[in-house]
């Protein structure tokens, strides 16, 4: 029932994930889920980027890599760079998701972004669906443009997150909303 599936999501950090492998398969049909989202113009700009088992700690070698070598020494912290190497441990599978500017000068900016998380929310509620925890990080380098050269992006596109995945063993922590929904909702009656 997706009323429960949309409750149940959490975030899952990698660290309360147990490093069991999710089949790339699995992956390819939460990718399929993505793919499903709505989008004005029928631009579809999601994009993936996808670290399987055998390429994870490469790439957080080289998120810790691009942090250090893209930031001023003042700014640089040694516990920052270790925990970007050490943040994918747990996880089996990481997704760049992005979103790539399309040529419709019509089409606004915020809305192929906005395209674009629609499409990663449907990648999370899959994931919830089989039991597959997951992490949407825009923390370390996501959202610098280190990131966008590293990726092979041009300006124009937009990182959106990491999307971690991966099992756990712990059950999911009680969702929490601070800002209750009568705050966010006018009513015109
Ligand atoms: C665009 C976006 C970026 C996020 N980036 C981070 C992040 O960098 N670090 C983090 O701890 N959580 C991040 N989150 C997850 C939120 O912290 C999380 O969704 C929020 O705490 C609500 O918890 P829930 O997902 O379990 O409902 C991000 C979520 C979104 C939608």
């Amino acid at each position: 029932m997706i009323d429960s599936t949309i409750e149940k999501r959490r975030t899952v950090k990698p660290a309360e994930m147990n490093g069991q492998v999710i089949p790339d398969e699995m992956i390819n049909h939460l990718l399929q889920l993505a793919d499903w989202a709505p989008t004005h113009g029928r631009t579809e700009p999601w994009r993936f980027v996808v670290y399987g088992p055998d390429k994870i700690k490469q790439f957080a070698q080289e998120h810790a890599n691009l942090y250090r070598d893209n930031t001023p020494q003042e700014r640089f912290k040694q516990a920052s760079f270790d925990n970007l190497q050490r943040v994918a441990d747990g996880a089996s599978h990481v997704v760049i998701a992005y979103m790539r500017r399309g040529s419709n000068p019509n089409i606004p900016e915020m809305e192929e972004i906005a395209a674009t998380a629609c499409a990663i929310q449907n990648l999370l509620l899959g994931a919830t669906e089989k039991g597959i925890s997951s992490f949407w990080s825009s923390g370390g380098m996501t959202l610098q443009p280190a990131m966008k050269t590293y990726l092979g992006l041009r300006e124009e596109d937009k990182v959106l997150g990491l999307i971690y995945l991966g099992y756990s063993d712990q059950p999911a922590k009680d969702g929490k909303r601070t800002v209750p929904l009568s705050e966010k909702v006018k009513w015109m009656k």
